[in-house]
């Protein structure tokens, strides 16, 4: 079976980070998000993955190639965004006239594929079925309605409920049949699967739903990006940390569970790492640091006595000696720090900035 991936947002919600690397190459556990998802497909037996590409399809063909985990890797290019259902008629060549899974790729999770794929083949006349994950307080998703059949009745957008409520949401996973290609519109411009196409098939009596029970994170926005890396961080390292090749700790350092280190990696003299922790190759660590549930990429420096906590850090960034960096707080590629600076919760910053005094309130520097 062949499975459609949408891969071409601009994924704004992570700027500055998204601005230079695409949504569906940021690491988790030092492996880009849609590497995971590749696999996980090849184990249900998906033999060929389209990737619907636009914003950033260089970086993203560069990288993949024609092939991974034994899947054969196609691309759908975009002249301009389609949203999440224009991806759909514009790979249709690539596609062809048998049912297929799709979904946003910026979804990490363990989803059972056969059996999503299953559940849509067991319900004659079903045009798609939509993967459900049931969510507290499901805020920014639309929540899904469905009967005792598993037919969806309707969907919800931003209901108002009690805290701590639990409904399903569309989790941006789905398999389709290709009759779905008749109810996109022909129109060279952004259109959208949840809001003008799958009313009218629940509308019809034609779309299904599946409950997937397991992990599942859109890793849209960065403290959900974070969450990601923990969930995984939970999978591979409970007990031990991980730590690659070629790495030079310090014997007086400490990398706690939950941390995953990357190749090349330096740690200095007293140095703290984790947990919840990730650090990218050729990452360098100086004496004396803490950095704590922070995800910092490939070849960041950090000089000695600093402590970064809860953030996420670009690669290349460098940062000098005795520097604070609090929860939240987004570091673009390149980013240089000077010693003594502070940066406090919420503050993001473009790639390749010099920030040479500390930085006290959530601001944004561009
Ligand atoms: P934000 O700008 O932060 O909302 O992120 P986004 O642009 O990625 O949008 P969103 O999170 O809604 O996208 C969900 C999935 O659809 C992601 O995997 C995106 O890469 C993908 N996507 C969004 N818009 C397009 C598009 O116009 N074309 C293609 N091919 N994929 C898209």
């Amino acid at each position: 079976m062949k499975c459609l991936i949408l891969a071409g947002g601009f994924g704004t919600r992570l700027r500055p980070l998204s601005c230079t690397l695409p949504k569906l190459l940021f690491p988790v556990a030092n492996r880009p998000i849609l590497d995971w998802t590749i696999e996980n497909l090849a184990k249900h037996g998906i033999d060929e993955v389209i990737l619907a590409v636009n914003y950033m399809a260089e970086t993203i063909m560069r990288y993949f190639g024609t092939s991974r985990h034994g899947v054969i890797i196609r691309y759908s290019r975009e002249k301009r965004p389609l949203g999440t259902a224009g991806p759909i008629l514009n790979a249709r060549k690539l596609l062809g006239d048998e049912p297929f899974l799709m979904m946003n790729g910026d979804i990490f999770s363990d989803i059972n594929y056969s059996a999503l794929v299953e559940a849509h083949r067991s319900k004659e006349g079903a045009v798609g079925t939509i993967c459900l994950y049931e969510i507290e307080n499901p805020g920014r998703y639309g929540v899904v309605d469905v009967d005792e059949d598993m037919r969806v009745k309707r969907f919800v957008e931003k209901p108002t409920l009690a805290p701590g409520t639990k409904k399903p949401v569309n989790a941006g996973v789905y398999v389709l049949d290709p009759s779905i290609f008749d109810y996109i519109p022909e129109e060279e411009r952004k259109i959208s699967l949840e809001v003008e196409v799958f009313p009218k098939l629940a509308e019809e009596r034609k779309l299904y739903a599946y409950r997937h029970e397991g992990m599942w994170v859109d890793i849209g926005v960065p403290a959900d990006y974070l969450r990601a890396n923990r969930l995984l961080l939970e999978k591979l390292a409970a007990e031990k940390p991980v730590i690659g090749e070629n790495a030079k700790i310090h014997p007086e350092a400490k990398i706690s569970n939950l941390t995953v280190i990357g190749d090349d990696v330096e740690i200095g003299k007293g140095s703290y790492i984790g947990p919840y922790t990730v650090l990218g190759n050729g990452v360098s660590v100086g004496e004396g640091c803490r950095i704590e549930g922070s995800i910092l990429f490939d070849d960041v420096s950090v000089d000695n006595y600093t402590s970064i906590k809860g953030a996420i850090i670009g690669k290349s960034a460098m940062i000098g000696k005795w520097v604070k960096i609090e929860e939240e707080a987004l570091l673009g590629d390149y980013v240089e720090v000077a010693d003594n600076v502070t940066i406090v919760s919420g503050v993001t910053i473009c790639h390749s900035k010099s920030v040479e005094e500390s930085i006290l309130e959530p601001t944004r520097i561009m």
